[in-house]
């Protein structure tokens, strides 16, 4: 809304929604949207959870915040919770993903530094990541449009092409830190690191002492299928940024860390104000309780699969539009022929929220607990985005999406 008090650094539909429930999002005027978009990988339970809305209701009413200079009975449950369904044994948490993975550079740089080893503070990082918008995750992130004009860029990061471990081994040097990565890049266009290469980076963490940091704040929490997208693997980190669905749409992140990583992090050379307050604990351990029931990642695949092969037969019917389905559990990527925006734009228009991402990708990110009705409009309206943009559209598919 240009001439709005507001930064203008948002490209911002023209669009506004009174509320949401499920999977839909809804606007003043009652227009329902399918909401696969999820305030980008957030809503990892879809809007207005009863269990998420009794839980901060409730909490609203008793205590919203105390600071870290008291005991916070649910923060301490929640990190427990987190390190007993994990690598991890400690927990630091944030508001932000950006601010889980400053803290998993800090600690990673402290390890380094306790051990008698200020020297080493370089992390590797591979391209098309993205690590967030603080300066030092930018320079993390290496993405020049969004480096552009924020003076030098934030010392200690080097950067390879993705998934080239072979790079990423020449680079290792005596200043050498860690190695950072997302297992499944989300802005990046839904790029998986095949299983060979993760089990190739530990290895070299290993060899060389480095520490791997594995950045969840996208793939994690049941979003590949499984608590955390590395479980695919079988390969651990020694810190990991988590944030997004951990607060199904309340702000916050965390950081997890082995005893080991963690042996710098000692009383006051790291702070938050907010993180870890209250109320987020509530969400975020009501989120867990909901993902950790028993056979609920199960369905999750179970819809994953669904609609992988779903959005199959749809990039099959229409080649010209969408080239090819990518991605894993409901973190699905459609890589597009055409321009991503545009095909963007078609879903929008047949009342599909997705996400554009790199790559010429639109993510499709819908709620974890969606529903199987919920998938079969999605999978119509994607279809007849995809109809109204082909050249080669059966007339009928035309006019149906007309
Ligand atoms: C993989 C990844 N890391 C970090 C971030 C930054 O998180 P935030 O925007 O909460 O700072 C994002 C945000 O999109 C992300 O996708």
């Amino acid at each position: 809304m240009s001439g709005s008090a507001l930064y203008e650094t948002f490209a911002r539909a023209p669009l506004a929604f009174d509320r949401g429930e499920g999977s839909w999002l809804i606007t003043e005027d009652g227009k329902r949207y399918l909401d696969f978009a999820g305030g980008i990988a957030v809503n990892s339970l879809g809007h207005s959870h009863p269990h998420l809305v009794a839980a901060i209701t409730e909490q609203a009413a008793k205590l919203w915040h105390v600071s870290n200079l008291y005991e916070i009975p649910n923060q301490r449950r929640l990190g427990e919770r987190l390190a007993a369904a994990t690598f991890a044994d400690k927990v630091f948490f944030t508001n932000s993903g950006a601010e889980a993975l400053e803290c998993a550079i800090k600690t990673a740089r402290r390890y380094h530094f306790v051990n008698g080893n200020p020297e080493r503070y370089r992390t590797i990082t591979f391209e098309g990541a993205f690590h967030g918008r603080t300066l030092a995750t930018i320079a993390a992130g290496g993405q020049q449009k969004y480096l552009e004009g924020f003076g030098p860029k934030v010392e200690g990061f080097d950067q390879v092409a993705f998934d080239d471990i072979d790079a990423a081994e020449k680079l290792i040097g005596p200043e050498t830190a860690a190695i950072l990565l997302e297992p499944v890049q989300g802005e990046g266009g839904i790029r998986q690191f095949p299983t060979a290469s993760l089990k190739r980076v530990r290895e070299l963490c290993d060899k060389h002492g480095l520490l791997l940091i594995f950045d969840e704040v996208q793939c994690g929490i049941g979003r590949t299928g499984k608590l955390f997208a590395h479980e695919w693997s079988g390969v651990t980190p020694d810190l990991m940024a988590i944030a997004k669905g951990i607060g199904g749409g309340f702000p916050m992140g965390a950081c997890l860390s082995t005893d080991e990583a963690a042996v710098g992090m000692t009383a006051g050379v790291h702070g938050t104000t907010f993180g870890g307050n209250p109320l987020a604990m509530a969400v975020g351990n009501a989120v867990l309780d909901v993902v950790l029931e028993d056979g609920f990642l199960d369905e999750v695949n179970r819809k994953a699969l669904v609609m992988k092969q779903g959005l199959a037969a749809i990039a099959d019917e229409y080649p010209d539009v969408i080239e090819d389905i990518r991605g894993i559990g409901l973190m699905l990527g459609l890589k597009c022929k055409q321009l991503n925006s545009k095909v963007n734009g078609a879903l929008r228009e047949h009342e599909l929220l997705a996400v554009p991402a790199g790559d010429n990708v639109i993510r499709l990110l819908p709620p974890l607990n969606v529903t199987d009705e919920d998938i079969r409009v999605g999978l119509e309206r994607v279809r007849a985005g995809a109809a109204s943009l082909s050249q080669h559209a059966p007339e009928a598919a035309r006019k149906q999406s007309a």
